[in-house]
């Protein structure tokens, strides 16, 4: 069995919430410990600087989401872990990349588009505050998979565009610089279901609906207390569809617990106790890590030898695979 480069990143602009860790960082790190992979994760910070210009906010953001991914157990010596910027091979290849991809293609992207209409819908001239960076920003997210000859990118479905940029343009460098790329596929999980928030609503920041993965235990408490239900009392039967709760428990539940909590709508559960055994399966499952990561977030300095270890092993790769790219469009020594 050929070894598969697994790739992705994660932008660097907020605080983990539950969403991300179950749809994202715990399959992850799973899968990283298989065999028959190469895993690469990664800050993106440049990523972050599409959309943010508080500095704090990126800076911070990285912080906790590497302190995230080490104290949930991700091995380091298995997996690459590295922060974009550290690797100035990526910059260096998104200038060629660059150069390659037809404008055309670009005009294309979702978000740019979407940025556009919003504009033309205020009347105003449709690139206004549409930043260069926003505009090039599948390019850059191509070279990161490029460098990496990644075959598999684990994303959200509304990254699948980019996947499809990130193979147009390495075939097009392909056939004008000859078979430097492998072609990357976008892996979408079907059966990671969309961790709804506290209001029923996708989990996400932009909603202001996010359970954050690393609240104190009471303030976890708290926060799944505040999930929304409806007026049903105790003892009256309760729906499991549509149940923002219901979903949130089965997300980290066992198919037998889920089974279980089934049978407990159906019997009439108190909204209460439900999020009680919603905050304790919850909870339980951090614990651990909670303390892990608040001793990591402590102690930045061992969290940034990781990310430089990390950068080290990555440009091993990225070095003389750039050597060979700059070589092919004829940037090499004279003699
Ligand atoms: N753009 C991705 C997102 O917003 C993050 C990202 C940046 C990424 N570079 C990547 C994902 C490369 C996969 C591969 O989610």
């Amino acid at each position: 069995m050929s070894i598969r480069t697994v790739l992705t990143g994660i932008t660097t602009t907020g605080t983990p919430h539950l969403g991300n860790y179950v749809g994202a960082i715990k399959p992850a790190i799973e899968a990283s410990r298989g065999d028959g992979v190469r895993s690469c994760y990664f800050l993106a910070d440049y990523h972050a600087l599409i959309k943010c210009r508080d500095p704090e906010l990126v800076h911070r953001s990285t912080l906790e989401i590497a302190a995230t991914w080490l104290a949930l157990g991700l091995d380091t010596d298995k997996a690459l872990f590295y922060r974009q910027s550290d690797i100035p091979e990526i910059s260096e290849l998104t200038w060629l990349l660059t150069c390659i991809t037809a404008k055309g293609l670009m005009n294309r992207a979702h978000a740019y588009k979407a940025a556009v209409q919003e504009n033309l819908e205020k009347g105003e001239d449709e690139d206004f505050a549409v930043a260069m960076g926003l505009f090039s920003y599948p390019i850059l997210m191509a070279a990161d998979i490029l460098m990496f000859n990644a075959n598999d990118v684990p994303v959200g479905r509304d990254q699948v565009q980019h996947l499809e940029m990130a193979r147009d343009i390495a075939q097009r460098f392909n056939h004008f610089f000859g078979d430097h790329f492998v072609l990357p596929e976008a892996v979408v999980d079907e059966n990671v279901a969309l961790m709804p928030g506290q209001d029923g609503r996708k989990m996400s920041k932009s909603y202001n609906n996010t359970i954050p993965l690393w609240l104190p235990e009471k303030q976890l408490r708290k926060s799944i207390m505040r999930i929304v239900t409806n007026s049903l009392e105790p003892g009256d039967p309760k729906q499991t569809e549509d149940s923002a709760l219901f979903a949130i428990y089965s997300a980290f539940a066992s198919a037998g617990q889920r089974e279980d909590m089934k049978q407990a709508f159906a019997d009439g559960i108190a909204w209460g106790a439900a999020k009680q055994q919603c905050f304790e399966l919850i909870n339980d499952e951090l614990a651990t890590a909670r303390s892990a990561y608040e001793e990591l977030i402590s102690e930045p300095a061992r969290i940034e030898e990781c990310l430089l270890k990390g950068a080290r092993r990555a440009r091993e790769l990225t070095v003389p695979f750039m050597q060979q790219l700059r070589s092919a469009v004829g940037i090499r020594p004279l003699v």
